[in-house]
Formats: C-alpha cells, structure tokens, sequence
C-alpha cells in the first residue's frame, strides 16, 4: 500500500484531495491505533496546533494522539495569545512556527486559509476545520466511525440532517462517501440547504440524493447512518437569519423506535439542542464513540504527514 498520499507535499486539506485507497489505508491505520494507542513513533517530533477558532475534540485528540505517539505539542488555543493580536499575518505566523515543528495543525474562521498555510511553508499543514469549507480530519474519524459500526462503507444510506450550508463535516463527507455509492438524504430548512456546489457534485459522481425540509420517522426509518448537525450559529451573517432556524429539529428517543438495527447516530459535535438527552442511552447513539475514534484517526493522519510506517497492512 503507498505509504504517500496522492498529492504532494503531504498535506491534508481536503478529502477530496484522497484518493480510495488513501482513505482505506488510513482506516486501516486508525484500527492498528484503536489496538495500540501508545508508541514511541513520533519521538523526537514537535506537532504545532495552532487553533484560531475555538474547538474541544479536534484540538484535544490532535494533542492526545500526538502525546500518544511520544511527541511533543506547541500552540495556541486562543489567536489572542499569539501575535495574532498584533496585527501578524497568517503568513509570516506559519513562517515562524514552521521553525520549530514537523507538522502543523490548523483550524482557521477563513474558507481556504489551510490551503494557504500548505502553499507558504514546506512543513506538512493539516487542516482542523476552514470556515464552512473542509473538516476532513472529522471526515476520517466520520468514515472509522461507519465502517467500524456497518462493517462496510459500501452502498449505505445516510441522511443528514440540519446545517447543510454552513456545516463544513457534511461537505466533506458528502466528497468521501462518493468512493462507496452512497444514498443520501438532505434534511434542512431552506435557508440551510446543502450548497449547489455540493448538489452538483452528487450529481456529476451520479450519487443518488433527495432533499428534505421535514425530518419525520419516515426517513429515519429506512437509514443506516444518522449525521446530525448543529445549527451553526457563528456563521451567520445576519443574526435574526439564525433565530429562525436555530431549533429547527431535534432528534428524540421515541423517533428511533422503528430504526433499523443497524442504525447509528453520529454528530460532529458539540451538539445544542438538536439531539435530545435521552438518546444517550440508545445503544445507536454513536456519536461519543465517534469523538473517540479521532483520537486513532489523527494518529493515523498525523503519521501519515510524517511518513511514519504504521503497523502491519
Ligand atoms: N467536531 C469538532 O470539530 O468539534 P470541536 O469544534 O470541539 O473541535
């Protein structure tokens, strides 16, 4: 199996930049991280993560897997902490932190601005999450997460439901799942629809897709994967655009009563109102397991940047 993504220079910035058998091999390597977590295969690294924009998981597991992995961690959490504050430019901030570590990851409020970082420094960028653009980390641990719970990523379905627009892990989903002939079911208001560009995508890869302002037992009932979103409200231009639709659906127990066994519940998290507290305890709720498995996934991603063998294939 390559051992190098199939575009250079090592960064992730984009699902769409991997290829099926990148996404598969590092499926695989995120299961070999499930079975051991803890190694010395990044001594001696120093991993930067560099968090312009607030985060709990991404940023806690990129740290987790890399202190797993025996590497050293530098960053900020907080872009008011660093020069930032001053008036430095994203340039010269990943020109300087390029000095001192072999990888960075990246979240940023800006669409593209991880793209940018990967062109201005020759140390491998991996993209947290760019505005509502890309979260393909997220989509990784997305893809452990199906694949661990169906068995397959082949022929599901799957529906999405809530910020289609805004929320940047559907996108890049959508892009991953097209590998795996995929059904799809876009469930959002309006005014949250999943973007033309998106729609347009399905339609050039022939995935088949339906469009939903209702999210009813009728559509739940026929799915394999549940993804729900959160309402993102940091997004929005116009606040009064939020209000009216910032509880638009919510996700209780008693809707899941005629699921299929298989089903699964995954969200991105953090979740606001759009999943109930007592789906918790159904066993299809998925979605803490799933922050877990980013832990195994950002291992994977991250040795993968360095070109660190993993395991046995
Ligand atoms: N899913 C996700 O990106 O969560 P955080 O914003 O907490 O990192």
């Amino acid at each position: 199996m390559a051992r190098y993504l199939s575009y250079m220079d090592h960064n992730f910035i984009s699902i769409s930049d991997l290829t099926k058998e990148d996404i598969l091999s590092l499926l695989q390597d995120a299961a070999y991280f499930e079975e051991h977590p803890n190694s010395r295969l990044l001594e001696g690294k120093v991993v930067a993560t560099l968090f312009f924009e607030p985060s709990t998981r991404t940023r806690l597991s990129f740290e987790t897997a890399s202190n797993r992995l025996g590497a050293r961690v530098i960053g900020f959490s907080d872009p008011a902490s660093s020069s930032t504050s001053k008036g430095e430019t994203l340039k010269d901030t990943i020109k300087m932190v390029s000095n001192y570590a072999d990888v960075i990851v990246m979240r940023h409020f800006l669409e593209g601005a991880a793209r940018y970082a990967s062109e201005v420094t020759d140390v491998p960028v991996i993209n947290a999450g760019d505005g509502a653009n890309q979260h393909p980390s997220q989509t990784l641990l997305d893809l452990y997460s199906i694949w661990k719970t169906q068995g397959t990523l082949d022929n599901l379905d799957i529906t999405m439901v809530g910020d289609l627009k805004y929320g940047r892990t559907v996108h890049s989903l959508v892009q991953a799942m097209s590998f795996f002939s995929p059904t799809f079911h876009f469930v959002a208001p309006a005014l949250l629809r999943m973007p033309n560009g998106y729609r347009d995508f399905c339609r050039r890869h022939n995935l088949t897709f339906d469009e939903q302002e209702e999210f009813t037992e009728r559509t739940i009932d026929s799915t394999d994967i549940l993804y729900m979103t959160r309402i993102q409200r940091e997004r929005f231009s116009d606040p009064r655009e939020y209000e009216q639709v910032k509880n638009v659906y919510c996700l209780k127990n008693s809707m899941l009563e005629g699921s299929k066994p298989n089903l699964r519940v995954l969200h991105p998290l953090p979740r606001v109102n759009e999943i109930a507290y007592d789906v918790d305890d159904n066993p299809k709720a998925y979605y803490f397991q799933q922050a877990q498995n980013g832990l195994y996934a950002r291992q994977a991603i991250i040795c993968r940047m360095l070109d660190i063998p993993v395991g046995q294939k």
